[in-house]
Formats: structure tokens, C-alpha cells, sequence
């Protein structure tokens, strides 16, 4: 990116008044001073304004990704397993996961490097319900789905109100979608183990009203406008 254009993004000038602070003198990158008006700002560089460093705002980018199983959704893995950053390893931006989904369970995790955006997704005051389908073992009684809906102990802390219902119930498992707002660590998995029902498989097909959809998994796609402006205000 341009020098001038990199300062006027990052909201100290405009791009005619940043020519006259780098022919001045009052601009360096990396520590030495910058007078030639043509200069690129490349990744990494330091740029300082008067001694203060800057830094532009940079392009924000969201992404939707299938997640598959067996992939850790940290950027770094201590047991050297395939990361979720892995994935998306084409993306330019520094993007990283909003919230997360356990080695074991597959769909829906966005990516962005958005802050703010991240934030307000995962934070529960928003009340932003995210929609998973489990393989739970055995049957899943009335009463069992009564207090899911109402909230269950899972070890020191009580769930929120959920929205639970069954699929299929069949005679040693059943298919059931559950939509919570918190993103306790492997919330949902505790859960039905509160009410005795193990959790076989665990896929998230939804963030809001944003679906995973026929997306393959392993593959990604940048979210739409709609999608982003929607959850900015969700
Ligand atoms: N709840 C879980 O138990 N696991 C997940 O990956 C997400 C929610």
C-alpha cells in the first residue's frame, strides 16, 4: 500500500496532507526516515509519524468454513495436528477463529480479522444462537429434552434456556437439533451428558440465521454482505 495512503487510513491525515509529513520528514518506516512520496508500506513494516507509530485500518475480511473432524480450531497445535488455519492457508489477512469447534465435531466456524466482530458473536449478552445437530445415544426422553429446554448443571455452571428438538428418535439413537447462545468448552457434549444421553456426532450448521449449507467440508467461502451487515447487528 501506498505510504500516503497507509496514513490517511490510519486516520492522521489526508492523503495530501500525509506527501507533505513525508517530504517534511516527519515519517519513517522501520525506524529510518522516509522522504521519496512513491513509497510502498509492505506486511510488517513499521511506520512511525512524528515518533508515534501508526497503523492503517486493514481490509477485513469474514469467511464461512465447513470445518471437517480432526482439526484443531487454534493456530498453533502442541501436538503438531492439522489447525483450521491450514485450510483457509490462502487468505492473506491475518484471520483467526470466532469462538471454537472441538477436534471432534464438524461445520460451521467463521473466520475473520475482525475484532469487534468476533466479540460480539461470541459474547453471550448477544444472545447470538448457534444451531448444532447431535447423534445423541439411546433414547431422549421428554423429561430429558424438558430440562435441556430449561437449562442443566454441566459441572459449576447452568446452562441458559435452549431450543431443542428431535429429528429421529430411533431405538438406540436419535438425531436432535439444539441451539444455544454460550460457548462454554464443549458445551453441548455436557449437556446431554447431564441428562444421560452421550453424544455420538456433533455438526454445527448454523450462526445466527447464517447456514453452513451445501458447502463441502474442508471448503470455504467469504460471506456475503448481507451476511456480515446481519451479524454486525444481530
Ligand atoms: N459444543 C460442544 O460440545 N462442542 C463443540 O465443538 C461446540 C459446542
Amino acid at each position: 500500500m501506498r505510504l500516503n495512503k497507509y496514513i490517511a487510513q490510519a486516520g492522521i491525515a489526508s492523503r495530501r496532507k500525509a506527501d507533505e509529513l513525508i517530504i517534511n520528514g516527519n515519517v519513517k518506516i522501520n525506524g529510518l526516515p522516509v522522504k521519496e512520496l512513491g513509497t510502498d508500506v509492505k506486511e510488517g513494516d513499521v511506520v512511525e509519524v512524528n515518533g508515534r507509530r501508526i497503523e492503517a485500518e486493514g481490509k477485513k475480511v469474514y469467511i464461512a468454513l465447513n470445518k471437517p473432524l480432526g482439526y484443531v480450531t487454534t493456530s498453533s497445535d502442541d501436538k503438531d495436528r492439522a489447525t483450521v488455519l491450514d485450510l483457509v492457508a490462502d487468505i492473506p489477512e491475518r484471520i483467526f477463529p470466532v469462538g471454537r469447534l472441538d477436534y471432534n465435531t464438524s461445520g460451521l466456524l467463521i473466520l475473520t480479522n475482525d475484532g469487534d466482530f468476533a466479540y460480539r458473536l461470541t459474547h453471550p449478552k448477544h444472545h447470538v444462537y448457534k444451531t448444532y445437530r447431535a447423534v445423541v445415544q439411546g433414547q431422549l426422553s421428554n423429561e430429558r429434552i424438558a430440562r435441556l429446554r430449561k437449562g442443566v448443571d454441566i459441572g459449576g455452571f447452568v446452562t441458559s434456556p435452549a431450543i431443542v428438538n428431535v429429528i429421529k428418535q430411533q431405538e438406540r439413537k436419535a438425531l436432535v437439533e439444539i441451539l444455544i447462545y454460550e460457548g462454554k468448552n464443549r458445551q453441548v457434549r455436557k449437556m446431554f451428558n447431564a441428562v444421560g444421553n452421550k453424544v455420538l456426532e456433533l455438526e454445527r450448521i448454523a450462526i445466527g440465521d447464517v447456514r453452513l449449507g451445501r458447502m463441502m467440508e474442508g471448503h470455504y467461502r467469504k460471506l456475503t454482505r448481507e451476511e456480515i451487515e446481519y451479524l454486525k447487528n444481530v
